[in-house]
């Protein structure tokens, strides 16, 4: 059973019913204000860094599950009774409800007793503010009388002091009331230059600052005082839990609808000019107030809504596709690429299960996301390379995290992920085919952000490589460090201490436990970084790069074959993991993936014989399992892997992340039935007809699906920030329909199922839009290709003559 419908027309996902398995989400903002908003209104709202500046408070792990939000409550002033048209945190008996989740908007509404209230929530491009559009529509035959009552709880911008600190907390909220805006100001009279504010765009009866007045003492969000005596107190926040609520009453005549406008924003004020009058204690509002006044009129609302549609209309309609399978059409052409933006913007730092105080921006996270993401936003991506690669150090290895808010690496986790480098390499090739900007790698990029220890951002590649080769064990593959992409396979951690972490805690030398994987993205990476140096004209380098590649093509080959699939690592003692002589773990999927990407095995039948193995032993109805068999116990010597009971998260869980690995060896050895048939079983719309079991929303890819040995099998988590994004982007339009940038043009190399009489994919670029027509004529994969009616040979596309803007183009497959 379903908990809504696409609305593919309008790219939104209409969610019918408010009680869904879980909260299912959806995100506001593009640019540097962002939040999270469920199904159900709950969520919470930030700037920039979801741990360093968090305007509103969210309860993590409540009960109910979904709590803290942009709740509205409506109040029938003659009968007294009140609900939530968003149903939390009232829970009423609405009709009619549905909660349209769109791209970087979302509107939440219902029905009761014939009051038909909605609103639309989105931030507009450009600002530091969300907007609340509340529609109020008087469906009945009598006139009606009724209150609005807005609800904010104001985090005190730091999140994690803020759920954690309450001996300090307690006595430092403060806010201001001016002409009915609200301005929580906590720590501005010190340290701080910013302040949020809440506005409402209605005459006030009232408002709220302090939570337990606005509540009343001993109750809960679903019966605040306020509301249900249908009259505000007034009260200013002295410490506490400062909130921000308006009152408004509204008289509705038959038919009658009106629409009140609340902005919520962030600002920043220069530390000199931050108090007006000057030498006093109240906030300067000057370069505020014009923003505020301009947000609370209808006409700048619609204006900055159809903006925002464009925008989307834009980015989206770089890469659609029509296809015969409509879960493919709608995830490529709308959600995936959707999702893509959002591990953009997010990383794995704020969602519904990333408490957006732990992680930041991941390093290996965030050059794969650029996969997904590169051909919308090039511009923004060139600076996320430059920044990512800032942090890198010396020794060629990465802060395994950053703080988007400073942009510095993390030390909570520090480093010596040994794959993490690679991937940088990963990620600017795909930024160079994608842009042709080769300027990139001549900027000069700082490590650690140390200034003065700058070197062109080409010499950052070089160290990543190099970091590789200085790091090689007794087999000369390459040495795991923390862990390598399975951040949960610690062979050098060896904890025997509870709550430990797995992450940070290094108790051997490292100088024996080796990864496969490392090996195989090690031979991808070297190949891509000689492609590079190549057009750099280093020919030397490419050279060095390619002799690498073959060696460590040879050392997997003959230390990392197993006989039917290859080796994930040695163990801190040399012993084999992933190995069928392994009781428990004989084989790993990555490896499997990495290695035939990497063209290892492929001239051999190797290649095949691992696929053929991940069919066999990990493939199910519900994706491919990270490994098996499951580890039923905790083995000291691999880590985290081995805690998760059997079946959850990296021990034996489909990781959807991994999936499109092995859809991408697939359509390398021409099996585009496999592959596409492996990307339908983890695409989440195709899985929207279970929703029961998959629970996770039905528009956007969890990290993790629940794999047979769980007792929840089919069940997703950790939806939305997930490598799984960008992977699955790239797999079904790289590989499977196959319209790729390469340095030289755009390549049509479709693998996809022998039933498929054809497809079109329309794509930009560089700056020219091509619209590709795909038929078959026969079961294979050899292209025949015209281009703007003259046939050519092979499968590239190369560049247009200056000026030419669109150019089509006619496959036959055959
Ligand atoms: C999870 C991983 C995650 C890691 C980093 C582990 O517990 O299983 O998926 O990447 O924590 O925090
Ligand atoms: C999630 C992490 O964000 C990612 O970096 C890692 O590769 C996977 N878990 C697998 O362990």
């Amino acid at each position: 059973m379903s908990y809504g419908f696409f609305d593919d027309k309008q790219r939104e996902y209409v969610i019918t019913r408010p009680d869904t398995p879980l909260p299912w989400i959806n995100y506001l903002g593009c640019e540097a204000y962002f939040g999270i908003i469920s199904n159900t209104a709950g969520g919470y709202s930030f700037y920039k860094d979801a741990r360093l500046r968090r305007l509103t408070r969210y309860r993590y792990n409540n009960a109910p599950f979904d709590f803290g939000g942009r709740y509205i409550y409506m109040r029938d002033n003659d009968s007294g009774r009140f609900w939530s048209p968003s149903w939390e945190p009232t829970q009423d008996k609405i009709e009619k409800y549905s909660c349209r989740h769109g791209m970087g908007y979302s509107i939440i509404g219902s029905t009761f007793e014939r009051i038909r209230a909605e609103t639309l929530y989105f931030v507009p491009l450009g600002e530091n503010l969300e907007i609340w559009q509340l529609v109020v529509t008087n469906e009945g035959k009598k006139p009606r009388r009724l209150s609005v009552f807005s609800s904010v709880e104001f985090c005190l911008w730091d999140a994690q002091d803020d759920s954690t600190n309450f001996q300090r907390n307690f006595s430092t909220g403060q806010v201001e009331i001016d002409r009915g805006v609200i301005y929580h100001k906590t720590e501005y009279r010190e340290r701080r230059n910013h302040f949020a504010y809440f506005a409402c765009s209605e005459k006030l009866a009232g408002y709220d600052t302090q939570r337990d007045v606005f509540l009343g003492a001993y109750r809960g969000w679903d019966r605040p005082a306020a509301v249900e005596r249908g009259r505000s107190f007034n009260s200013e926040a002295h410490g506490w839990a400062p909130i921000g609520s308006h009152h408004v009453k509204l008289s509705l005549k038959p038919g009658e609808t009106r629409r009140v406008i609340f902005v919520l924003g962030y600002h920043e004020n220069p530390v000199s000019g931050k108090f007006d009058p000057p030498g006093s204690q109240t906030i300067n509002k000057r370069s505020v107030k014009p923003t505020i006044a301009k947000y609370l009129k209808p006409a700048a609302v619609d204006a900055a809504f159809e903006s925002l549609r464009a925008y989307w209309d834009r980015l989206l309609g770089l890469y659609q596709a029509k296809t015969p399978d409509r879960h493919a059409n709608r995830m490529v052409n709308i959600w995936n690429a959707y999702q893509c933006m959002a591990t953009f913007n997010m990383s794995r730092s704020a969602s519904f299960y990333e408490s957006g105080i732990g992680r930041g921006l991941g390093f290996r996270d965030s050059t794969q996301d650029l996969l997904g993401f590169v051909h919308m936003v090039p511009e923004r991506a060139r600076e996320r390379v430059l920044d990512l690669a800032a942090t890198q150090l010396e020794s060629g290895g990465a802060y395994h995290q950053y703080q988007p808010l400073t942009k510095r690496g993390n030390n909570d986790v520090g480093s010596n992920f040994n794959d993490d480098p690679l991937w940088l390499i990963v990620g600017v090739a795909a930024y160079l085919k994608e842009t042709g900007d080769w300027s990139i790698l001549d900027v000069p990029v700082p490590y650690d952000n140390k200034p003065g220890s700058e070197s062109l951002l080409y010499e950052h590649l070089g160290r990543s490589f190099r970091y590789t080769l200085d790091r090689l064990g007794p087999h000369g593959l390459p040495l795991i460090g923390r862990a390598d992409w399975n951040d949960c396979l610690n062979l050098n951690c060896f904890s025997d201490t509870p709550g430990e972490s797995f992450q940070t805690t290094t108790n051997k030398e490292g100088k024996v436990a080796e990864s496969v994987f490392i090996a195989g993205l090690f031979v991808l990476a070297a190949r891509e970084l000689a492609e590079i140096a190549k057009r750099r004209g280093s020919t030397s380098e490419v050279q060095t790069y390619l002799k690498a590649a073959a060696r460590m093509e040879e050392t997997v080959l003959a230390q990392g074959w197993d006989g039917e699939w290859f080796l994930r690592a040695y163990d801190d003692s040399g012993r084999k993991v992933g190995s069928r002589e392994c009781d428990e773990g004989k084989i790993f999927i990555e490896p499997q993936g990495f290695c035939v990407m990497a063209g290892v095995g492929l001239g051999d039948g190797r290649a095949r014989k691992a696929l053929d193995s991940v069919n066999k032993m990990l493939a199910t109805p519900h994706g491919i399992i990270l490994q098996q068999p499951a580890y039923s116990k905790y083995y000291l010597h691999l880590g985290e892997i081995s805690s998760y009971p059997p079946g959850y998260k990296e021990n034996a869980g489909i990781f959807c992340h991994n999936n499109p690995w092995v859809m991408i060896a697939e359509t390398m050895l021409g099996n585009g039935d496999r592959a596409f048939d492996y990307y339908s079983r983890i695409n989440p719309s195709a899985r929207e007809k279970i929703s029961r079991i998959h629970r996770c929303e039905p528009y956007v890819y969890a990290q993790m699906i629940a794999g047979r040995d769980a007792p929840t099998y089919g069940e997703a988590k950790n939806s939305w920030l997930t490598g799984t994004a960008a992977w699955n982007y790239f797999a079904i339009t790289q590989s499977i329909l196959g319209i790729r940038p390469t340095y030289e043009g755009l390549v049509v190399a479709p693998v996809v199922p022998g039933s498929w009489k054809g497809f079109t994919v329309s794509r930009v670029f560089q700056g020219v839009r091509y619209d590709i027509r795909v038929s078959r004529k026969g079961k294979g994969n050899s292209v025949k290709m015209t281009v703007d009616g003259r046939s050519v040979e092979g499968n590239l596309i190369s560049r247009p003559t200056a000026g030419i803007t669109s150019v089509a183009v006619q496959v036959t497959l055959s």
